[in-house]
C-alpha cells in the first residue's frame, strides 16, 4: 500500500526544520527583535549552498569519467544555470538583511562572538570545490575535526576548475590532416594586427602623439598574443600560478569561443559561459556581503576576528576562479577574421543532415 507522506513530515521533518530558529538573546531572556532574521537569513544562505554543493558535486561527477558523453552535456549545462540562478537570488538576499540597521544588529552582535560566516564549511566547501587555490585560510576554525577533515579531503580533491581543463584538453578538431586551428589561428592575429597598424599608419587625422599610443597598444597586443603562443613562456605562468588553466586547455577554450557558432560546440560554448558567470556571481556576492558589512560596523573589527570591511574589500575580485577563461576575450578576433574551416571540418562540427541532400 502507498505510503501518504504529509508536508510536515516530508518537508518540515516533523516540525524540527522550525525549531532551528533559537536565538543567543532569547537564551538569555532579552530577546532582541531582529537576530530572529540574522538566524534565519544565515540558515536560508546554508541550504542554498547546500543545494549548490549539490548541482556542483552531480557535474563533477560527469567530468570525473575519461570521456564526457556529448548526450549528458545538456543536463550538466541546466544544472549549472540552477546555480547562477540560485547565486542571483542570493545576492538579491542581502537586501532583506539590510533592512536591519546597525543599531539594531549592536543589540544582539556582542552574543555572536567568535561565531562568522568565515567559518561556514559550506562556503569553503564551495570555494575548494570549484577549484580556489587558496593559502591557509581554509584551515581557519570550522567549528570541529569532523569539518576540517571534510574540507581538507576537497582541498586535495580534483576540483571543478581540474576536471574541465581536463576535459578541454582532450577536445578533438583543434589539429587534423588539412586543419591545424593553432597555426591558422596564429597567421589569422598576425594579419589583423598588421592591418590594423597600416589603418593606424595611414589614418590623416591622427596626430602623431595619438598615432604613438595607438601603436604602441597594437605592440602591446602583439606581446600578449605571443606570451599565448609560446609554450614556454605559457608554461612558466603556470608554474608561478599566474595562470591556472593549461595550455591546451587554453587553445580549446579558445577554439571552443571562436567557432561557437559550430553546432558541436555550442552546449560547450554555454558550458563555458555558465563557469565565467558563476565567479561573477560569486564576485558580486562579495561586493555586496562586504558593502553590508560597511554600513553595519563600519571600521569595528570581524567576529570572526579579521580586520572586517577592509579584509573583505580585498577579497572581492582576488578570488575568481574560472579568471582564465573570462581573461580569452582578449584574444577574441572578429569573426570575419576567423580562418574559415575546411569543409570536412564544418561537416565535423555541424549536424549531419542537411536539407536537400539525399540520405
Ligand atoms: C549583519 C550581517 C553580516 C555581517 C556584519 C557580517 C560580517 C562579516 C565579517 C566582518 C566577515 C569577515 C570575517 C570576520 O572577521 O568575521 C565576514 C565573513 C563572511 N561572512 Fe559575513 N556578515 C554578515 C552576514 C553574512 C551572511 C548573511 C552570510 C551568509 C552565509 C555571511 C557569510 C560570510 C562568509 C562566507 C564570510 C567569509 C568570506 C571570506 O572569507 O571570503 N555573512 N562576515
Amino acid at each position: 500500500m502507498k505510503k501518504h507522506v504529509h508536508y510536515a513530515d516530508y518537508i518540515l521533518k516533523s516540525g524540527r526544520l522550525l525549531e532551528l530558529q533559537e536565538t543567543e538573546s532569547e537564551a538569555q531572556g532579552k530577546p532582541a527583535h531582529d537576530e530572529k532574521l540574522f538566524v534565519i537569513v544565515h540558515q536560508v544562505y546554508e541550504l542554498w549552498f547546500k543545494q549548490i554543493l549539490h548541482e556542483i558535486g552531480s557535474v563533477m561527477a560527469f567530468f570525473e569519467a575519461d570521456t564526457v558523453d556529448e548526450r549528458q552535456m545538456e543536463l550538466i549545462v541546466s544544472r549549472l544555470r540552477r546555480v547562477t540562478e540560485i547565486q542571483k537570488v542570493m545576492n538579491q538576499q542581502v537586501e532583506v538583511l539590510e533592512t536591519m540597521t546597525p543599531m539594531d544588529f549592536l543589540e544582539f552582535r556582542h552574543l555572536l562572538t567568535p561565531a562568522s560566516g568565515f567559518q561556514s564549511l559550506q562556503f569553503r566547501l564551495l570555494e575548494a570545490r570549484l577549484g580556489l587555490s587558496r593559502s591557509q585560510e581554509w584551515v581557519r576554525n570550522l567549528g570541529s575535526d569532523a569539518a576540517y577533515a571534510e574540507l581538507k579531503k576537497a582541498v586535495e580533491a580534483p576540483s571543478l576548475l581540474h576536471l574541465v581543463d581536463l576535459w578541454l584538453s582532450r577536445t578533438p578538431f583543434l589539429a587534423t590532416s588539412d586543419f591545424h586551428f593553432w597555426d591558422a589561428y596564429q597567421s589569422a592575429v598576425r594579419t589583423m594586427l598588421a592591418d590594423d597598424r597600416k589603418v593606424i599608419q595611414s589614418n590623416e587625422t591622427l596626430t602623431d602623439e595619438k598615432r604613438k599610443i595607438e601603436l604602441k597598444s597594437n605592440q602591446n597586443m602583439q606581446t600578449d598574443f605571443d606570451a599565448l603562443f609560446d609554450e614556454g613562456k605559457y608554461g612558466q605562468m603556470v608554474a608561478s600560478g599566474e595562470k591556472q588553466l593549461s595550455y591546451a586547455a587554453t587553445h580549446a577554450a579558445l577554439f571552443i569561443q571562436l567557432y561557437r557558432d559550430e553546432p558541436i560546440l555550442q552546449l560547450p560554448f554555454r558550458l563555458l559561459t555558465s563557469l565565467i558567470d558563476i565567479d561573477e556571481l560569486l564576485v558580486s556576492w562579495r561586493y555586496r556581503h562586504m558593502l553590508m558589512v560597511e554600513r553595519m560596523l563600519g571600521l569595528k573589527i570581524g567576529t570572526g576576528g579579521s580586520s572586517g570591511a577592509g579584509y573583505l574589500r580585498g577579497t572581492v575580485l582576488g578570488r575568481k576562479v574560472f579568471e582564465d577563461i573570462s581573461a580569452l576575450s582578449t584574444f577574441m578576433i572578429p569573426r570575419s577574421a576567423l580562418p574559415t574551416l575546411p569543409e570536412a571540418m564544418h561537416r565535423r562540427l555541424g549536424f549531419f543532415h542537411t536539407y536537400g541532400e539525399k540520405e
